[in-house]
Protein backbone atom coordinates (compact mmCIF):
# COMPACT_ATOMS: atom_id res chain seq x y z
CA UNK A 1 0.00 0.00 0.00
CA UNK A 2 1.42 3.39 -0.76
CA UNK A 3 1.39 6.33 1.80
CA UNK A 4 -1.64 8.25 0.23
CA UNK A 5 -3.64 4.57 0.49
CA UNK A 6 -2.45 3.91 3.78
CA UNK A 7 -4.04 7.25 4.88
CA UNK A 8 -7.11 6.92 3.09
CA UNK A 9 -7.55 3.70 4.30
CA UNK A 10 -7.21 4.89 7.85
CA UNK A 11 -10.38 7.40 7.59
CA UNK A 12 -11.99 4.52 6.89
CA UNK A 13 -10.90 2.25 9.50
CA UNK A 14 -11.46 5.24 12.13
CA UNK A 15 -14.88 5.65 11.26
CA UNK A 16 -16.05 1.79 11.15
CA UNK A 17 -14.62 1.07 14.38
CA UNK A 18 -17.11 4.11 15.80
CA UNK A 19 -19.35 1.83 15.00
CA UNK A 20 -18.68 -0.70 17.40
CA UNK A 21 -20.00 -0.49 20.37
CA UNK A 22 -23.78 -0.08 18.76
CA UNK A 23 -25.87 -2.19 21.26
CA UNK A 24 -27.77 -2.91 17.69
CA UNK A 25 -26.06 -6.19 16.06
CA UNK A 26 -27.61 -4.96 12.94
CA UNK A 27 -27.11 -1.81 13.16
CA UNK A 28 -22.97 -2.53 13.44
CA UNK A 29 -23.20 -4.35 10.41
CA UNK A 30 -25.01 -2.37 8.30
CA UNK A 31 -23.37 1.04 9.23
CA UNK A 32 -19.50 -0.43 9.12
CA UNK A 33 -21.13 -2.10 5.41
CA UNK A 34 -22.47 1.52 4.59
CA UNK A 35 -19.36 3.28 5.42
CA UNK A 36 -16.96 0.87 3.68
CA UNK A 37 -19.10 1.14 0.38
CA UNK A 38 -19.20 4.98 0.37
CA UNK A 39 -15.78 5.19 1.36
CA UNK A 40 -14.89 2.68 -1.45
CA UNK A 41 -17.10 4.33 -4.48
CA UNK A 42 -15.12 8.26 -3.15
CA UNK A 43 -11.85 6.50 -3.35
CA UNK A 44 -12.87 4.55 -6.34
CA UNK A 45 -13.85 8.06 -8.51
CA UNK A 46 -11.59 10.03 -6.19
CA UNK A 47 -14.51 12.53 -5.32
CA UNK A 48 -13.02 16.20 -5.93
CA UNK A 49 -14.32 18.74 -2.92
CA UNK A 50 -16.28 20.50 -5.87
CA UNK A 51 -18.52 16.95 -6.66
CA UNK A 52 -19.13 16.04 -3.24
CA UNK A 53 -20.16 20.18 -2.59
CA UNK A 54 -22.84 19.65 -5.43
CA UNK A 55 -23.99 16.25 -4.15
CA UNK A 56 -24.74 17.38 -1.31
CA UNK A 57 -26.66 20.56 -3.03
CA UNK A 58 -28.59 18.30 -4.51
CA UNK A 59 -29.25 15.93 -1.79
CA UNK A 60 -30.45 19.55 -0.23
CA UNK A 61 -32.84 19.66 -2.84
CA UNK A 62 -34.44 16.49 -2.78
CA UNK A 63 -35.24 17.14 0.83
CA UNK A 64 -36.72 20.53 -0.26
CA UNK A 65 -38.96 19.07 -2.81
CA UNK A 66 -40.28 16.36 -0.26
CA UNK A 67 -43.46 17.25 1.27
CA UNK A 68 -46.07 14.83 2.89
CA UNK A 69 -47.37 14.75 -1.25
CA UNK A 70 -44.11 14.16 -2.36
CA UNK A 71 -41.36 12.05 -1.42
CA UNK A 72 -38.73 12.91 -3.49
CA UNK A 73 -35.91 10.41 -1.98
CA UNK A 74 -38.01 7.36 -2.68
CA UNK A 75 -38.10 8.76 -6.27
CA UNK A 76 -34.24 9.04 -5.86
CA UNK A 77 -34.59 5.65 -4.88
CA UNK A 78 -36.44 4.37 -7.86
CA UNK A 79 -34.44 6.05 -10.55
CA UNK A 80 -31.31 4.61 -9.09
CA UNK A 81 -32.57 0.69 -9.25
CA UNK A 82 -32.19 0.79 -5.09
CA UNK A 83 -36.11 0.32 -5.05
CA UNK A 84 -36.47 -2.64 -7.08
CA UNK A 85 -32.92 -4.23 -5.41
CA UNK A 86 -34.48 -3.85 -2.21
CA UNK A 87 -37.69 -5.56 -3.85
CA UNK A 88 -35.71 -8.22 -5.31
CA UNK A 89 -33.33 -8.98 -2.14
CA UNK A 90 -36.72 -9.56 -0.14
CA UNK A 91 -38.70 -12.10 -2.96
CA UNK A 92 -39.68 -15.25 -1.65
CA UNK A 93 -37.92 -18.17 -3.07
CA UNK A 94 -40.86 -20.00 -3.89
CA UNK A 95 -41.11 -20.89 -7.56
CA UNK A 96 -43.86 -20.23 -8.88
CA UNK A 97 -45.07 -17.14 -6.89
CA UNK A 98 -46.25 -13.86 -8.58
CA UNK A 99 -43.18 -11.65 -8.67
CA UNK A 100 -43.09 -8.14 -7.03
CA UNK A 101 -42.18 -4.71 -8.36
CA UNK A 102 -42.20 -1.42 -6.72
CA UNK A 103 -44.71 0.20 -4.97
CA UNK A 104 -45.10 3.80 -6.86
CA UNK A 105 -46.39 7.01 -4.71
CA UNK A 106 -49.51 6.99 -5.99
CA UNK A 107 -51.48 4.37 -3.72
CA UNK A 108 -54.28 5.62 -1.38
CA UNK A 109 -55.23 3.78 1.83
CA UNK A 110 -59.09 4.12 1.92
CA UNK A 111 -60.21 3.32 -1.99
CA UNK A 112 -63.81 2.12 -2.29
CA UNK A 113 -64.47 -1.39 -2.14
CA UNK A 114 -66.13 -2.33 -5.96
CA UNK A 115 -67.96 -5.71 -6.23
CA UNK A 116 -66.68 -8.79 -8.54
CA UNK A 117 -67.43 -7.37 -12.16
CA UNK A 118 -67.85 -3.82 -10.78
CA UNK A 119 -65.54 -0.61 -11.95
CA UNK A 120 -62.80 0.54 -10.87
CA UNK A 121 -62.42 3.25 -13.60
CA UNK A 122 -65.02 5.34 -11.62
CA UNK A 123 -64.76 7.95 -14.14
CA UNK A 124 -61.17 7.93 -15.07
CA UNK A 125 -60.68 8.55 -18.89
CA UNK A 126 -59.48 5.45 -21.11
CA UNK A 127 -60.87 2.87 -23.36
CA UNK A 128 -62.64 0.08 -21.12
CA UNK A 129 -60.49 -2.91 -20.10
CA UNK A 130 -61.80 -6.08 -18.67
CA UNK A 131 -59.48 -7.58 -16.31
CA UNK A 132 -60.12 -11.33 -14.62
CA UNK A 133 -57.60 -13.94 -13.14
CA UNK A 134 -57.53 -15.97 -9.95
CA UNK A 135 -55.82 -15.82 -6.82
CA UNK A 136 -54.06 -19.11 -5.35
CA UNK A 137 -51.04 -20.29 -3.06
CA UNK A 138 -48.06 -22.09 -4.21
CA UNK A 139 -49.52 -25.24 -4.09
CA UNK A 140 -52.25 -24.45 -6.65
CA UNK A 141 -54.76 -23.90 -4.17
CA UNK A 142 -57.51 -21.17 -4.43
CA UNK A 143 -57.66 -18.20 -1.89
CA UNK A 144 -61.37 -17.26 -2.04
CA UNK A 145 -61.71 -13.90 -0.66
CA UNK A 146 -58.00 -12.28 -1.31
CA UNK A 147 -58.02 -9.12 -0.99
CA UNK A 148 -57.02 -7.25 -4.21
CA UNK A 149 -56.72 -3.75 -4.40
CA UNK A 150 -55.66 -2.07 -8.05
CA UNK A 151 -54.81 1.66 -9.36
CA UNK A 152 -53.86 2.95 -12.40
CA UNK A 153 -52.88 6.04 -14.36
CA UNK A 154 -56.12 7.41 -16.51
CA UNK A 155 -55.38 7.16 -20.78
CA UNK A 156 -53.58 10.64 -20.02
CA UNK A 157 -51.01 9.32 -17.61
CA UNK A 158 -52.50 11.14 -14.34
CA UNK A 159 -53.40 9.48 -11.05
CA UNK A 160 -56.58 10.57 -9.80
CA UNK A 161 -54.28 12.16 -6.71
CA UNK A 162 -52.63 14.26 -9.33
CA UNK A 163 -56.11 15.79 -10.18
CA UNK A 164 -57.14 19.12 -9.49
CA UNK A 165 -59.90 18.33 -7.32
CA UNK A 166 -60.24 15.45 -4.70
CA UNK A 167 -62.26 12.77 -7.05
CA UNK A 168 -61.26 9.73 -6.54
CA UNK A 169 -60.72 7.06 -9.98
CA UNK A 170 -58.63 4.37 -11.38
CA UNK A 171 -58.57 2.43 -8.04
CA UNK A 172 -60.43 0.17 -5.74
CA UNK A 173 -60.23 -3.22 -4.00
CA UNK A 174 -62.10 -6.17 -4.25
CA UNK A 175 -62.55 -9.68 -3.03
CA UNK A 176 -61.88 -13.04 -4.34
CA UNK A 177 -64.91 -14.92 -4.96
CA UNK A 178 -65.30 -18.99 -3.35
CA UNK A 179 -62.90 -20.25 -6.28
CA UNK A 180 -60.41 -17.40 -5.78
CA UNK A 181 -61.54 -15.29 -8.74
CA UNK A 182 -61.39 -11.65 -9.35
CA UNK A 183 -62.76 -9.32 -12.33
CA UNK A 184 -63.49 -6.37 -12.92
CA UNK A 185 -63.69 -3.24 -15.57
CA UNK A 186 -61.01 -0.49 -15.92
CA UNK A 187 -59.43 1.55 -18.83
CA UNK A 188 -56.63 0.30 -20.71
CA UNK A 189 -53.32 1.30 -18.95
CA UNK A 190 -51.34 4.00 -20.69
CA UNK A 191 -47.37 5.07 -20.25
CA UNK A 192 -46.75 8.38 -18.21
CA UNK A 193 -43.43 10.01 -16.85
CA UNK A 194 -42.61 9.98 -13.21
CA UNK A 195 -42.68 13.47 -11.64
CA UNK A 196 -39.60 15.10 -13.53
CA UNK A 197 -39.95 18.86 -12.05
CA UNK A 198 -37.75 18.37 -9.13
CA UNK A 199 -33.84 17.15 -8.94
CA UNK A 200 -34.31 13.76 -10.04
CA UNK A 201 -35.98 14.96 -13.17
CA UNK A 202 -32.78 16.82 -13.55
CA UNK A 203 -30.60 14.26 -12.85
CA UNK A 204 -32.39 12.27 -15.60
CA UNK A 205 -31.97 14.72 -18.10
CA UNK A 206 -28.32 15.13 -17.03
CA UNK A 207 -28.03 11.82 -18.15
CA UNK A 208 -30.23 11.51 -21.03
CA UNK A 209 -32.61 9.25 -19.83
CA UNK A 210 -36.42 9.18 -20.17
CA UNK A 211 -38.91 9.50 -17.34
CA UNK A 212 -41.08 7.37 -19.24
CA UNK A 213 -42.60 4.02 -17.24
CA UNK A 214 -44.53 1.77 -19.41
CA UNK A 215 -48.14 1.13 -18.95
CA UNK A 216 -49.30 -0.50 -16.24
CA UNK A 217 -51.30 -1.36 -13.73
CA UNK A 218 -50.84 -1.64 -10.02
CA UNK A 219 -52.04 -4.80 -7.72
CA UNK A 220 -51.56 -5.27 -3.70
CA UNK A 221 -52.83 -8.51 -2.80
CA UNK A 222 -53.26 -9.98 0.87
CA UNK A 223 -54.26 -13.06 1.94
CA UNK A 224 -54.41 -15.15 5.27
CA UNK A 225 -51.44 -16.84 5.84
CA UNK A 226 -49.63 -14.97 3.10
CA UNK A 227 -47.36 -12.64 1.85
CA UNK A 228 -48.77 -9.27 0.88
CA UNK A 229 -47.93 -9.20 -2.83
CA UNK A 230 -46.96 -5.66 -4.30
CA UNK A 231 -46.55 -5.87 -8.13
CA UNK A 232 -47.85 -4.54 -11.48
CA UNK A 233 -48.65 -5.61 -14.63
CA UNK A 234 -47.32 -4.61 -17.40
CA UNK A 235 -49.18 -4.27 -21.05
CA UNK A 236 -47.09 -6.15 -23.66
CA UNK A 237 -45.76 -4.25 -26.80
CA UNK A 238 -45.81 -0.94 -24.70
CA UNK A 239 -42.65 0.78 -25.94
CA UNK A 240 -41.07 1.51 -23.02
CA UNK A 241 -41.31 -1.56 -21.62
CA UNK A 242 -37.26 -1.98 -22.17
CA UNK A 243 -36.85 1.78 -20.85
CA UNK A 244 -38.69 1.75 -17.55
CA UNK A 245 -37.73 4.72 -15.40
CA UNK A 246 -38.21 2.70 -12.28
CA UNK A 247 -36.34 -0.56 -13.17
CA UNK A 248 -39.75 -2.32 -12.49
CA UNK A 249 -40.54 -4.56 -15.42
CA UNK A 250 -40.27 -8.41 -15.35
CA UNK A 251 -41.28 -10.77 -18.35
CA UNK A 252 -43.93 -12.54 -16.24
CA UNK A 253 -45.45 -9.49 -15.20
CA UNK A 254 -45.98 -8.63 -18.71
CA UNK A 255 -49.68 -9.17 -20.39
CA UNK A 256 -51.66 -9.70 -23.50
CA UNK A 257 -54.51 -6.68 -23.61
CA UNK A 258 -57.12 -8.58 -26.16
CA UNK A 259 -58.94 -5.95 -28.33
CA UNK A 260 -62.43 -6.76 -29.21
CA UNK A 261 -64.84 -5.42 -31.43
CA UNK A 262 -68.21 -3.76 -29.70
CA UNK A 263 -70.39 -6.63 -29.01
CA UNK A 264 -71.18 -8.69 -26.00
CA UNK A 265 -68.68 -8.16 -23.06
CA UNK A 266 -66.79 -11.38 -21.57
CA UNK A 267 -69.61 -11.00 -18.16
CA UNK A 268 -72.38 -11.16 -20.75
CA UNK A 269 -73.09 -7.62 -20.82
CA UNK A 270 -73.80 -5.37 -24.28
CA UNK A 271 -70.78 -3.17 -25.02
CA UNK A 272 -71.22 -0.40 -27.72
CA UNK A 273 -67.54 0.17 -28.30
CA UNK A 274 -64.04 -1.66 -28.88
CA UNK A 275 -62.87 -2.87 -25.57
CA UNK A 276 -59.43 -4.96 -24.29
CA UNK A 277 -59.65 -7.68 -22.10
CA UNK A 278 -56.23 -9.14 -19.71
CA UNK A 279 -56.25 -12.54 -17.81
CA UNK A 280 -53.64 -12.52 -15.21
CA UNK A 281 -53.37 -14.94 -12.37
CA UNK A 282 -51.63 -14.13 -9.12
CA UNK A 283 -49.81 -16.71 -7.19
CA UNK A 284 -49.26 -15.92 -3.45
CA UNK A 285 -46.05 -17.10 -1.32
CA UNK A 286 -46.77 -18.85 1.90
CA UNK A 287 -45.94 -16.12 5.07
CA UNK A 288 -43.47 -18.57 6.03
CA UNK A 289 -41.05 -18.61 2.63
CA UNK A 290 -37.82 -18.42 3.03
CA UNK A 291 -36.28 -15.73 1.75
CA UNK A 292 -33.91 -16.01 -1.15
CA UNK A 293 -30.52 -16.61 0.40
CA UNK A 294 -27.52 -13.97 -0.69
CA UNK A 295 -25.24 -16.76 -2.14
CA UNK A 296 -28.03 -18.77 -4.12
CA UNK A 297 -26.32 -19.91 -6.96
CA UNK A 298 -27.11 -19.40 -10.34
CA UNK A 299 -24.48 -20.79 -12.21
CA UNK A 300 -25.91 -24.02 -14.06
CA UNK A 301 -24.24 -26.93 -12.50
CA UNK A 302 -20.83 -27.99 -13.47
CA UNK A 303 -19.76 -24.29 -14.47
CA UNK A 304 -16.38 -23.73 -13.56
CA UNK A 305 -15.67 -19.73 -11.59
CA UNK A 306 -13.03 -18.09 -12.61
CA UNK A 307 -10.45 -17.78 -9.37
CA UNK A 308 -10.95 -14.72 -7.43
CA UNK A 309 -8.11 -12.46 -7.35
CA UNK A 310 -6.78 -12.38 -3.58
CA UNK A 311 -5.57 -9.06 -3.68
C1 LIG B 1 -45.73 4.30 -10.20
O1 LIG B 1 -45.77 3.37 -10.96
O2 LIG B 1 -46.80 4.70 -9.78
C2 LIG B 1 -44.41 4.92 -9.85
C3 LIG B 1 -43.37 4.12 -9.40
C4 LIG B 1 -42.16 4.70 -9.07
C5 LIG B 1 -41.99 6.07 -9.19
C6 LIG B 1 -43.03 6.87 -9.66
C7 LIG B 1 -44.25 6.28 -10.00
FE1 LIG C 1 -47.85 3.63 -11.58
Amino acid sequence: MSIQQVREQAVTDEVIASFAGAPSERLREVMSSLVRHLHDFAREVRLTEAEWQRGIDFLTRVGHTTTDKRQEFILLSDVLGLSMLTVAVNAPATAGSTESTVFGPFFVEDAPEVPLGGDIARGAKGSPCYVSGTVRSADGTPLPGARIEVWEADEDGFYDVQYDDDRSAGRAWQHAGANGEYRFWSVLPAPYPIPYDGPVGDLLRAADRSPMRPAHLHYKVDAPGHRTLITHIFVAGDKYLASDAVFGVKNSLIVDAIEHPAGTAPDGSPIDRPYHQINFDIVLAPKDTVLAPKDTELAPRGTVLAPQDPS
